[in-house]
């Protein structure tokens, strides 16, 4: 009777409080039903109140572009029209609100709009973009609260790339604007990146982090460190772009592609407002933004392949530009025309002749511009929808299909298995001395904690989903595939896949994976004494295995533990929750820590698990598991139990030992809890 309901017949799955799942799609809550408790749901700042998402007008999207293109050559005096169009410093303006993206945990771009915020407001690489958003106000002001900044900004970049004659795949709408920067401190600088990334000498940061240089978007312009070495500046951008998830044909299309337009600022040594006089002090032809001058082709307000033409046409020599740092320029500037001789390299675009692969797609995309065309389209696109999870959030009438960065699922059954009998057929295996124990030896007497591991299956599922970039989840059911199948902490899963494969061969249509991961989990958690979950049916398998790579950079437990929760999503209370799931001593043993139960009965769901944590001293026994989880035993009486640093962390990290003592001292207080963030975390990544 607590299997989910589902609407007979039709692919329309309803959650627990009979809200179709295809109304939540448009107040994007990371697929919290509407009376959802959110008291406590700290993470997703960005979320409007849901009044105010219901109440919207619907957004005319092609007036929003004819505004933008009209704004692009409407030169302002308050800050001055390069070439009498703002088109490149708009495209800038997208650039570094997208470019922030990292892949490690999903953290960074536009979505959200941070880039109005501190810290990443200051940022060296983000000198006056102030002024192009202002540029931008009067259309945000028209359009009011349809219309998110983050989705102005992007689209903007996107219409001045096209009115230039560049090309666009389409547009992705629908982010919705933070109300502050705190989701991006993490980038840095800030207490929270150091805790989870520092970066001891910044210039040459490494992943988690995205750039080398905290405050830039990716790499120092004039050279690694600022020495103008172009095949020192190389590993900086292939490890930089490599972190966002560029290869070398995006990396060497955005740089070339972006850098068709516009032109560098650095007018004078004086910096910063400084130079030039009278009414023109410190703007126009004065500008100082990065401290470099000039620009990359003769027709910077014009999509070409000039860029990729002129780095082979000349021999590139260093000198001092006018705002006093490296540059490049052409040798023989003497006999060059006047518009040839003005160009000017950065060390970073000099490099991409400095590496083989680099060198060929310059060579590549100089002879052939629809090349360029193809792969600049694709990687802009990619570039300012990253963040943004599945096709299925994107919205607005250009949309793109599915790209495979946005790794599409196919189209769901359209008449899904019954769900009440392939619930019976998963109890069965929970309840009698059944054939596991052959497929799984040793786990306990009769059978009685085969539940654990159906639960650990449905929790190393989920629990790869990240709330950053709505990335990874248990839908698609990439757990069965390469490489999250050999993952060191889902070993022995392919066991626990083969058992249920006999329940999944008995419903050849409308049983995917996915729902039987997750239909198992919540029926053994369910037979285990939980409270009542609420399944939502109607997940797909995937054909590709792609899903986030495992977090293994943290550098301690109580970090990892903090930093994880903030990723997938759940508050605190959720995380501390989900700790005190079932664990199986057998799965315990095949991960290398011993087949000692954590709580005195491994089939029962308990608030038992944060007794014993917070009764005991634990020591360290030497021992880790093969994900690199620590192992500490009690000392004393207790001295037969054993758990994890990861199990620690809820004791170590002060809120959370709170959350801990509260469910340890009232165990429906956790149930409720319980069930509450098992519900969410499942529902997390269906769109
Ligand atoms: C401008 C560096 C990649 C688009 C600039 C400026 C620098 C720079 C120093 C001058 C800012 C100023 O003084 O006004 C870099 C580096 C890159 C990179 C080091 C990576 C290695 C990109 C990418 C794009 C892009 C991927 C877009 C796809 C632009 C545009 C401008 C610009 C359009 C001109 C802005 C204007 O005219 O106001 N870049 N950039 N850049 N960048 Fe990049």
């Amino acid at each position: 009777a607590a299997v989910a309901v589902l609407v007979s017949n039709a692919f329309q799955p309803v959650d627990a409080v009979g809200c179709p799942m295809l109304a939540r799609r448009d107040v994007r809550s990371s697929a919290l039903p509407p009376n959802h408790p959110t008291s406590d749901y700290t993470f997703h700042t960005r979320d409007e109140p849901l009044a105010d998402a219901l109440t919207k007008k619907p957004l005319d999207w092609a007036a929003v572009e004819a505004d933008i293109e009209k704004a692009l050559t409407d030169s302002k005096s308050f800050w001055p029209a390069d070439f009498g169009n703002y088109g490149p410093f708009l495209i800038r303006l997208a650039w570094h609100c997208a470019g922030s993206y990292r892949t490690s945990d999903g953290r960074g771009g536009c979505d959200g709009g941070r880039i109005r915020f501190n810290p990443e407001l200051e940022w060296e690489d983000n000198a006056n973009l102030d002024k192009a958003r202002q540029l931008l106000e009067p259309i945000k002001k028209k359009y009011g609260s349809s219309l998110s900044w983050s989705d102005l900004i992007t689209l903007s970049g996107d219409v001045a790339i096209t009115s230039m004659g560049g090309p666009s795949i389409g547009f992705c709408g629908g982010r919705k604007d933070d109300v502050d920067g705190t989701d991006s401190l993490v980038l840095g600088p800030s207490a929270e990146q150091i805790a989870i990334a520092p970066c001891p000498v910044n210039g040459n940061c490494s992943s988690p982090l995205g750039p080398t240089t905290i405050g830039l978007i990716y790499v120092n312009p004039e050279g690694p460190m600022g020495v103008p070495d172009p095949s020192g500046s190389v590993p900086d951008i292939r490890s930089s772009f490599g972190r966002m998830g560029m290869n070398d044909r995006e990396t060497v299309a955005l740089i070339g592609g972006g850098h068709s337009f516009g032109k560098t600022h650095g007018a004078c040594p004086a910096g910063a407002g400084q130079c030039g006089s009278g009414p023109d002090k410190g703007k126009g032809p004065n500008t100082f933004t990065s401290g470099f001058e000039g620009p990359w082709t003769s027709r910077p307000t014009e999509w070409t392949n000039e860029y990729f033409v002129n780095l082979l046409a000349y021999n590139w020599t260093k000198f001092t530009g006018p705002g006093g740092k490296n540059q490049w320029k052409p040798a023989d500037t003497d006999v060059l025309p006047p518009s040839k001789s003005a160009i000017r390299m950065l060390t970073a675009d000099v490099a991409l002749l400095y590496d083989p692969s680099y060198r060929a797609l310059v060579k590549e995309y100089a002879r052939d511009l629809p090349s360029l065309e193809r792969d600049f389209g694709a990687a802009w696109y990619k570039l300012v929808s990253r963040d943004m999870g599945p096709v299925s959030r994107c919205r607005g009438p250009r949309v793109p299909p599915p790209q495979p960065f946005q790794n599409p699922l196919p189209a769901p059954p359209t008449k899904l298995a019954d769900f009440r009998a392939v619930r019976k057929d998963v109890e069965q295996y929970l309840t009698t001395k059944s054939s596991l124990s052959e497929q799984i030896p040793g786990d306990g007497p009769n059978g009685r904690n085969y539940g654990a591991l159906f639960v650990e299956l449905a929790w190393r599922c989920a629990s790869t989903f990240r709330a950053t970039d709505f990335f990874g989840g248990c839908n698609g059911a990439r757990i069965r595939l390469n490489p999250e199948k050999n993952w060191p902490e889902n070993t022995g899963m392919d066991k626990v896949l083969h058992v249920l494969s006999k329940v999944k061969s008995k419903y050849p249509a409308g049983l995917s994976w996915a729902d039987l991961i997750v239909l198992a989990g919540e029926t053994a958690l369910e037979k285990a004494g939980s409270n009542r979950l609420s399944f939502v049916g109607g997940r797909v398998d995937a054909k590709d295995g792609s899903n986030p790579e495992p977090r293994t950079y943290y550098l301690n437990a109580s970090v990892a533990a903090r930093d994880s929760a903030k990723v997938m999503g759940l508050t605190a209370t959720q995380y501390v929750a989900l700790s005190a799931r079932l664990r199986s001593p057998s799965q315990q043993a095949r991960l290398g820590l011993g087949d000692k139960t954590y709580t005195s009965d491994a089939s029962r769901l308990s608030s038992e698990y944060f007794q014993i944590l917070l009764k005991n001293k634990w020591i360290p026994t030497g021992v880790e598991s093969k994900s690199g989880a620590k192992q500490y035993k009690a000392s004393g009486k207790g001295g037969d139990l054993f758990v994890t640093d990861a199990d620690l962390a809820l004791i170590w990290d002060p809120e959370f030992r709170k959350i801990a003592q509260s469910f340890a001292k009232d165990q429906r207080k956790f149930k409720a809890a319980f069930a509450d963030a098992w519900s969410t975390l499942m529902k997390a990544d269906l769109f």
